[in-house]
């Protein structure tokens, strides 16, 4: 059985008819070729890797129908270079891994950067106090890293958040 869909995938409206039973994780890899949603543990929910963004806030593609992103507004990994930084430059979240070397293998690092785009987007958007490192690492419990290293990841976060609150406010308006 099949259905239409129409779904915003990093600011570009896409319409497709699709299984009815295609998950979003498949959707965003096989049909649209955004194969920077990963997968890691084979559509259980447990590993973070295919972590995306729907209507602000971070799901996990494979534990979601891509019917049920009908009329969604999605951002995945290809999407971040469209907010906060300036064209062509690494996004805040992505020079935080840079600088502080939050990635070893880089196959969770979509899904943490795309969890970590929610919990800054609120907690910089929002003027709430600084994350504490306790506070950065509650918030990854659903991404996991096999290559563990989260002390790393932590630290990104940290960065990317002072970058973004070095933001004037037009620029973090736009999270
Ligand atoms: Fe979705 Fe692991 S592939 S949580
Ligand atoms: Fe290898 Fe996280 S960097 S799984």
């Amino acid at each position: 059985m099949e259905n239409a869909v129409s779904v915003t995938v990093n600011g570009r409206v896409h319409d497709k008819t699709i299984p009815i039973r295609m998950l979003l994780v498949d959707f965003l890899r096989d049909e649209l070729g955004l194969t920077g949603t990963h997968v890691g543990c084979t559509y259980e929910g447990r590993c973070g890797a295919c972590t995306v963004v729907v209507d602000g806030r971070a799901t996990k593609s494979c534990m979601m129908l891509a019917v049920q992103a009908n009329g969604c507004r999605v951002v995945t990994v290809e999407g971040l270079e469209n907010f906060g930084g300036s064209p062509g430059a690494l996004h805040p979240i992505q020079q935080g891994f840079w600088e502080r070397h939050g990635l070893q293998c880089g196959y969770c690092t979509p899904g943490m950067m795309m969890t970590i785009f929610d919990i800054l987007a609120t907690n910089v958007r929002e003027g709430a106090p600084e994350l504490t490192a306790e506070a950065i690492r509650q918030s990854l419990v659903g991404n996991i890293c096999r290559c563990t290293g989260y002390s790393h990841i932590v630290e990104a976060v940290q960065s990317a958040a002072a970058q973004l609150r070095a933001m004037v406010p037009e620029e973090r308006a736009a999270w």
